[in-house]
């Protein structure tokens, strides 16, 4: 969407993943607090979004959206000046159908009303979710909200919400800021392969003004080991995925930190080329030995090497299968380890990667080394 937004991909938290309806304006000022004690907002991660639930279970005699009084008695306009206060900026939720997800009203035929009083209330950002749309096509129900929220002169992001329905990568790049493509993730290996592998059909749609969106991260919440958890952040950061996490950031582990506070890794997802990387060679069993990469800026190149297998194997990247010459001479630099572990490179790079662990690396020709850089 050409609102100026969205010219890398969106950095920020939401509530769904961790707290789903147990929200309340408690957890959102703590949240934020958090984002700036554990340098976490200076590291990009600036939105804070609340998802479903946060509304009246009616709309008041005006037509209104009303928070809901007991669990955010003093209004979203506070919280927003709260969020504000701290420099970062806040995101709400409704939905394109006559109920969200979770009952709550929703916006259809009310979208004029609902951006304005967004607008008022100096939101930031809005998810836009697809539960009880009646049947019509999202093509339809998701341009008139971007037309009203452009209408309250408030410059605000807009993401679909609309589950891949309809393959919105194709459509979308006009209506929003970022389109999901796929349903919901949850916390395990499972979803979060399957989800990456759905995403990665659609990597040529997307860019600077509009994202595939995967869905948030699951870092942090339990369901799979820190190799996992790795590889996730890796892969969303590699594809350009909108990098929203979706934990308890106020009760973090280190591990957890040590993943999302990553700022190589953060950089790749930043980069101002904005291509999608994608899984660029597959051997192993059913596939499971994969190269992931893209372009950066700078002619550098992004690669991940991701083992899905059950045992720890040997994963490499070709030249060709990366599109440089075989003779080009390639300094590695390891984005976990944090250092350069290969100069002069040729033909290929491998390395050992254990079962479920992704290793990840900027590729970078020497003659950049010297000429350029
Ligand atoms: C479905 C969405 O895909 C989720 O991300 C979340 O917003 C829930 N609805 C909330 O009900």
């Amino acid at each position: 969407l050409n609102n100026g937004l969205a010219q890398t991909p969106q950095m920020g938290w939401n509530s769904w993943n961790f707290f789903a309806c147990e929200i309340n304006e408690t957890v959102i000022k703590e949240t934020a607090d958090a984002l700036i004690s554990t340098g976490l907002a200076d590291l990009g991660y600036v939105y804070v979004n609340i998802d479903d639930c946060w509304h009246n279970l009616t709309r008041n005699s005006e037509g209104q959206l009303v928070a809901d009084p007991k669990t955010f008695p003093s209004g979203i306009k506070a919280l927003a000046d709260y969020v504000h206060g701290k420099g970062l900026k806040l995101g709400i939720y409704s939905d394109a159908g006559v109920f969200t997800c979770q009952v709550r009203p929703g916006s259809l035929y009310y979208e004029e009303g609902d951006a304005e009083l967004f607008a008022s209330w100096e939101v930031d950002y809005l998810k836009y979710d697809n539960c009880y749309n009646l049947g019509i096509s999202p093509r339809k129900r998701y341009p008139p909200m971007r037309d009203a929220l452009n209408d309250t002169g408030r410059i605000i992001f807009y993401s679909l919400c609309e589950w891949g329905v309809e393959d919105p990568a194709l459509w979308a790049r006009g209506v929003g800021n970022s389109w999901r493509t796929t349903d919901d993730i949850n916390d395990s290996w499972a979803s979060m392969t399957t989800i990456a592998d759905i995403n990665d059909k659609w990597a040529a749609y997307a860019g600077p003004g509009g994202w595939n969106d995967p869905d948030m991260l699951e870092v942090g919440n339990g369901g799979m080991t820190f190799q996992e958890y790795r590889a996730h952040f890796s892969i969303w950061a590699l594809m350009k995925a909108p990098l929203l996490v979706g934990c308890d950031v106020r009760n973090m582990t280190s591990d957890t930190y040590e993943i999302i506070s990553n700022k190589e890794v953060i950089a790749v997802n930043q980069d101002p080329l904005g291509v999608q990387g994608r899984k660029v060679h597959v051997t192993g069993i059913d596939g499971c030995l994969q190269v992931w990469a893209g372009p950066l800026s700078v002619r550098r190149l992004v690669v991940a090497l991701w083992n899905r297998c059950s045992k720890a194997a040997t994963i490499t990247a070709t030249w060709d299968s990366l599109g440089l010459e075989s003779s080009t001479s390639v300094s590695v630099r390891d984005l976990w380890q944090h250092k350069i572990i290969a100069e002069n490179a040729v033909v290929s790079f491998g390395t050992q990667v254990d079962a479920h662990d992704c290793q990840m690396y900027i590729f970078t020709p020497e003659a950049l080394n010297r000429s350029e850089i």
